[in-house]
């Protein structure tokens, strides 16, 4: 029986509502497969703890995370605290500070879900973005100078290190090899002409290790229009840190709701550990009413365990999704349904449990 050590950071708003419903879900998963344990330390990092405190996270929060065998992270965000300063103080701490400079994010039209896409049903839209997760235009670099003045100047510089990009592109390669051997490159190098053309450049020179690949270069706006037009065209797709992140909000959008896209922050190495977390933030608009979706957190759940070795964990909780959105007996409003946070949440447990409890 293995044991992982899961660290949990709910953050604020309706992450601090499915980080708890995700962690139900693993512990049935758990339960019903025999085959591992965890045990979990919660942190109560966030906005409210910048408030009393005036840093998102403890001064030595990384080297209090970096033993975990995994994080898993609801949402940062509270609209009393500047949004770049909540983000930037924990969850981009993090994914920088543990080189998970990998953001894997499935776009999957889960059975049952209408897409918003007119003629879209079940199996036309399961493609995965791979976005650069450490640098790119997320980097930090820049600054303001002459504040408040007119003549003031706000830079902000995007870094692509040869180095960042080439793991990127070649984990993104790798992965579409065991897929469709389908890898759409995200570029912009027509406007972005010394970032993007270091990438497209070590694009198409990876795509020589990997010839049965089938690659093509989509400038971001056109494959946007993509997304929406032929998302049945899609499989793999390489995105920088800032186009990836807004492809993937598109990606939940068309796949029915953001309250279902999950998203791995992966170390490959497996120096640090990864961080799982949904691709929604915080949702102030929705917090605190109890009809947030889980699904994205416990997909995120899967994730984790699918990352750690788990894979017949895994397999029981996405299966158990996919039953419940099929039925459409538990879902919440953003997916056109009734139910509570937690309604959803003792559906999926439901299924996990179901057919063991029929086997007995
Ligand atoms: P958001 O993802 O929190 O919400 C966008 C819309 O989707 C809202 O209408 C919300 O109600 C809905 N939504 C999101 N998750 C849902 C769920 N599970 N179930 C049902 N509906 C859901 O993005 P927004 O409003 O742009 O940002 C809110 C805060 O979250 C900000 O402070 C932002 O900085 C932060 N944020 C944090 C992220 C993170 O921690 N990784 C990622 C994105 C935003
Ligand atoms: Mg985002």
């Amino acid at each position: 029986m293995a044991d992982y050590r899961i660290a949990v950071i709910p953050g604020d708003g309706i992450g601090e509502e499915v980080a708890p419903e995700g962690l139900r879900v693993l512990q049935a998963a758990s339960e019903i497969s025999g085959s591992f344990r965890f045990e979990t330390e919660s942190f109560p990092w966030g906005c409210r703890y910048y408030l009393e405190n005036g840093r998102m996270m403890a001064e030595d929060g990384l080297k209090r995370l970096r033993d975990f065998d995994a994080i898993y992270f609801g949402a940062v965000g509270w609209p009393e605290v500047p949004d770049h300063i909540s983000l930037r103080g924990l969850r981009l701490a993090i994914c920088q500070g543990f080189e998970q400079y990998i953001c894997l994010r499935p776009s999957l039209l889960l059975p049952g879900i209408k897409s918003p896409l007119s003629g879209v049903k079940e199996g036309d839209i399961d493609f995965i973005v791979v976005r650069e997760n450490t640098e790119g235009e997320y980097s930090g670099a820049g600054g303001r100078a002459h504040a408040g003045l007119p003549i003031e100047v706000a830079l902000e510089t995007a870094v692509f290190s040869r180095i960042g990009v080439e793991r990127v592109v070649r984990y993104a390669f790798e992965l579409a090899q065991g897929r469709k051997r389908r890898l759409i490159c995200a570029t912009k190098s027509n406007a972005q002409q010394h970032t993007l053309t270091l990438w497209d450049e070590i694009f198409a020179k990876t795509a020589g290790d990997y010839p049965e690949v089938k690659t093509e270069r989509v400038l971001i706006d056109a494959l946007a229009a993509r997304l929406v037009q032929q998302p049945q065209s899609l499989d793999v797709i390489v995105a920088s840190n800032l186009f990836g992140d807004i492809l993937t909000d598109l990606g939940a959008a068309i796949c029915g709701s953001l309250g279902i896209a999950p998203s791995g922050n992966i170390n490959p190495e497996r120096d640090y550990p990864s961080m799982f977390e949904p691709v929604h933030g915080s949702a102030p608009d929705l917090a605190g009413a109890g009809a947030a979706n889980p699904i994205a957190m416990i997909w995120c759940g899967a994730m984790m365990l699918d990352f750690l070795g788990e894979k017949e964990g895994a397999q029981m909780i996405e299966s158990a999704i996919g039953s419940v959105t099929r039925t459409g007996l538990a879902l919440t409003p953003d997916l056109g349904g009734s139910a509570a946070t937690a309604d959803v949440t003792e559906a999926v447990i439901a299924e996990i449990t179901a057919p063991h409890e029929m086997n007995r």
